[in-house]
């Protein structure tokens, strides 16, 4: 039975989803949660539809039976693909399921934005979710949508100031597809690690363009479902768990990064030869 103290699960194919565990604690401090980074099929945004599904509703087994109050699908990757697949075996154990997706596109569709860039992975981009969610809310938004698939690996590997990630950032932004546009959501949990430098770029370049990181905007989302629901903790003692799916030195270094404190990342072997 969930109560206001059971854990929120959090999960992304690695450690990108911890820039919005650290948004969803800056709101909520006395939330504890257990956070999975799939680590062992990083990317995801390379993947296909269904091996995104399949590893998606592994995790979601794995939170479930630690009796979570709450999931959360930290990564835009598997919320463009198999948010229904996770919120339909959810529903199962009469847990709710939040994706990055949709709380974004509601902030967008009612501010007075005329035309929208986004950027993420093949597989969000490829998906057209964010177009065709926005159109269905408010048509009078144009989107412009660009895949940037070097920005997480490139995040992944610690490159998120200096000149190579400059240069990279520089030659998406430039792309003639996003002329215009007068905000632009960073549609991969990995992305705010580089806001800093985006905000740059167009200051740089004169522009204005508003820079909507959707962990922020995803954690408010959190709070007021929470309170609808009378969810939230109020426990002096809170836990979080890190679990990841494949244990390296590295990631244990970058982690660091998206979490802003260390954190000790624990093993949790959940695939086997059959998911
Ligand atoms: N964090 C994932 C997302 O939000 C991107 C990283 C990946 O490709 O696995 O889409």
């Amino acid at each position: 039975m969930k109560t206001a103290e059971s854990p929120i699960g959090i999960f992304d194919s690695g450690i990108g989803g911890l820039t919005v565990a650290n948004a969803v604690l800056n709101t909520l401090p006395r939330e504890s949660f257990i956070y999975f980074g799939d680590t062992a099929h990083l990317p995801y945004g390379d993947k296909s539809p269904d091996t995104i599904k399949r590893f998606s509703l592994a995790i979601t087994d794995f939170l479930l039976q630690n009796k979570v109050k709450l999931i959360i699908i930290a990564c835009n990757s598997a919320s463009a693909a198999a948010f229904e697949a996770v919120q339909e075996h959810a529903d199962k154990f009469g847990i709710r399921v939040v994706n990055v997706i949709d709380p974004v596109v509601e902030y967008i569709s009612s501010s007075r934005h005329n035309k929208v860039g986004i950027i993420g992975t093949r597989a969000t981009i490829g998906s057209q979710i964010f177009p065709a969610k926005i159109a269905a809310a408010n048509p009078l938004i144009e989107v412009a949508t660009l895949a940037t698939p070097l920005l997480a690996p490139m995040i992944e590997s610690g490159f998120v100031k200096g000149d190579i990630s400059k240069a990279i950032v520089e030659a998406y932004l430039n792309d003639p597809v996003l002329d215009n546009i007068d905000a632009i959501i960073l549609a991969c949990t990995h992305y705010p690690l580089i806001k800093k430098e985006i905000a740059q770029y167009y200051k740089d370049n004169n522009k204005k363009v508003e820079i909507l990181a959707t962990n922020e905007i995803v954690a408010q989302y959190v709070k007021n479902l929470l309170r609808d629901e009378n969810l939230i903790s109020n426990s002096e003692e809170v836990e979080h768990h890190f679990y990841v799916s494949d244990f390296t030195e590295s990631f244990a270094d970058t982690t660091k990064l998206f979490y802003k404190k260390e954190v000790h990342l624990q093993f949790a072997p959940i695939f086997s030869g059959e998911n």
